[in-house]
């Protein structure tokens, strides 16, 4: 297929482009080769995009003839893409062609007038306010919106309608994942909120960079996610010459652990200087001290932390093993949903699993002889070479091969299997998996032995003496087992097509009976039960019918 060929040129041009998902979960022959590009080129060009584009709230939909005539007074466009947020305000994202014809723009903006309650920020979020006086002409030359309504997030019964109309499982799964992926307008936006803490940081800071990571860049990402965030002010080896004679007096930043310190700093810029910051919450006591805040302008939840370099090598790893086998994408995507309907996942931090190590049991899955799908993460360590090593905080060593060209081809990707019958082999094989005795490894690619009696334990891959899901209590370790019995059970007396919960909608359906699933967990407490050993062929799922069943597992 011409698209598996495609050019670094043209991979380029949308890198996160769902058409060019959709081809690449065609592939289906890993003889073919593919070039692929690395993390760090794709975020470098993020960044310049970011670098060259400016957010400017507007009246309506409307006002894009008007800001292009007004804008191209200045300098030249790429492209104007449109949103609205959740309050219902409009906003226009201008890509210009070069970040010094946004300089040029930037030159010609103001602050509000003398308003004593307001300190004047140049950031690149602005508004475009109405014209005084007598109005000039302004047009757009011909042109037109890059895309209107640009993040709106499909709304669930008409994905419900379009799983519906799927011919089969394999098709909703990839439907799901071209639906509800994050796409290019949501990823644009990521950066430029990341860009705007950079422009105000960047007096305070030398070499600031403000980065995203987690689910926005490790191709996990659904539209509306989290936004995780990263500051950083690493110095370059010319920076720190030992030939330069004249140094800078310097501040030693005591106390805190982990930067605690410098995000209480970030935290009290967010919400005196940062536009469009609001809800700012301090949580400086974690492993990993973070800022939380809500950006009303795009409409995104951030965390942003200090210098927790591993947490962006993660991102790069998972997005490279997504690279690897393009499937594990759309697999996780399900499974991350799946989950969120199953109540297996909470929208706030407790004893349950969260979306991380929920994508770590994916890969791990894809890792298996069965799936084939994936190397262990120790042929990327031993594939790495020089220009490849990288060292997070407090020593953490995060090497491993960045140029996945260089990896032997038949280390991954000998697998035919369609996201259906994987789907089913993920919940089938941690139907059986030992949780009691093994511990997952994508490291290793297989299991290995628990260090510990903690319920469920998922090796962090880089940092091999943690354990990502510690938090997880033995009740929800044990729902998480029910969850995947029940599901591979779903999938394998599937209803026939078209029928209500038909293939995947059956598992990301809410659940409809809040009775049922009391009398459920009254089965996982006294024995565990899957829904298989609950019913047979024949039954329906019934309150009543479960009820029976129930009374007669427990006396027995
Ligand atoms: N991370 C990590 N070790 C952990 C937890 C998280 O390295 N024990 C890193 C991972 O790179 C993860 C990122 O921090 O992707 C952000 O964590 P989180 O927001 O919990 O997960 P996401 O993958 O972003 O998923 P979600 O969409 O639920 O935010
Ligand atoms: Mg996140």
């Amino acid at each position: 297929m011409s698209v598996l060929f495609q050019t670094r040129k043209c991979l380029f041009k949308k890198p996160f482009n769902n058409t060019f998902c959709k081809y690449v979960f065609l592939r289906k022959n890993s003889d073919v080769p593919r070039k692929f590009v690395t993390f760090d080129e794709i975020v470098a060009q993020r960044r310049l995009e970011a670098q060259r584009s400016l957010v400017v709230q507007v009246n309506s939909e409307s006002s894009f003839n008007e800001l292009y005539g007004y804008c191209s007074k200045y300098a030249s466009i790429n492209d104007i893409h449109h949103y609205k947020n959740s309050g219902g305000e409009n906003f226009m994202l201008i890509e210009f062609e070069s970040e010094e014809n946004l300089k040029e723009v930037l030159k010609s903006c103001c602050s509000h007038n003398k308003d004593h309650d307001l300190i004047s920020v140049q950031s690149p979020f602005v508004w475009f306010r109405a014209a005084a006086g007598k109005k000039e002409k302004l047009v757009a030359n011909g042109k037109n919106l890059a895309v209107k309504n640009g993040i709106e997030i499909i709304k669930e019964d008409v994905l419900y309608e379009e799983l519906m109309n799927c011919e089969t499982v394999s098709d909703q799964i990839q439907l799901l994942y071209d639906r509800t992926t994050l796409n290019d307008l949501g990823m644009r936006l990521r950066y430029m909120v990341a860009r705007q803490l950079e422009v105000i940081f960047s007096s305070l800071y030398t070499n600031v960079r403000v980065q995203p990571f987690g689910s926005t860049v490790n191709g996990f990402g659904r539209m509306g996610c989290d936004l995780d965030l990263i500051l950083t002010n690493t110095l370059t080896e010319e920076m720190t010459a030992a030939g330069r004679r004249l140094v800078f007096q310097e501040k030693r930043c005591e106390g805190g652990r982990g930067g605690a310190r410098h995000m209480e700093l970030a935290g009290a810029l967010l919400e005196l200087r940062v536009p469009g910051a609001a809800r700012v919450v301090r949580v400086l006591n974690a492993r990993v001290p973070i800022v939380k805040y809500a950006h009303d302008y795009t409409d995104l939840h951030c965390d942003l932390c200090y210098n927790n370099l591993s947490g962006a090598y993660m991102s790069e790893l998972l997005w490279q093993l997504g690279e690897l086998a393009p499937r594990a994408r759309a697999l996780a995507v399900l499974v991350r949903r799946w989950a969120a309907r199953a109540g297996l996942t909470q929208p706030h931090p407790g004893r349950w699993v969260t979306n991380f190590p929920l994508t770590l049991l994916v890969l791990f899955f894809l890792q298996q002889s069965h799936a084939h799908l994936l190397p262990p993460l120790n042929l990327l360590v031993s594939c790495a070479g020089k220009e490849d090593t990288r060292i997070a905080e407090e020593n953490l060593k995060c090497t491993f091969v960045r140029d996945l060209n260089k990896l032997p081809p038949e280390s991954y990707g000998q697998n035919d299997d369609d996201l259906q019958t994987l789907l089913f082999k993920f919940f089938e094989f941690y139907s059986q998996f030992d949780f009691e005795n093994k511990a997952i490894s994508i490291n290793e690619g297989r299991a290995i032995r628990k260090p510990n009696s903690l319920p469920l334990y998922i090796v962090n891959p880089l940092e091999q003496s943690l354990n990502v899901s510690r938090n997880v209590s033995h009740e929800e370790c044990e729902r998480l087992r029910l969850e995947v019995r029940n599901a591979a059970w779903h999938l394998e007396s599937c209803p026939a097509r078209s029928a209500e919960g038909w293939g995947a909608l059956g598992l990301l359906e809410r659940r409809a009976a809040p009775q049922l699933r009391r009398l459920l967990r009254l089965g996982t407490s006294h024995r565990l039960v899957s829904m298989r050993d609950l019913f047979r062929e024949d039954d329906e799922p019934s309150v009543e019918g479960v009820r029976s069943k129930l009374r007669t597992l427990v006396k027995t």
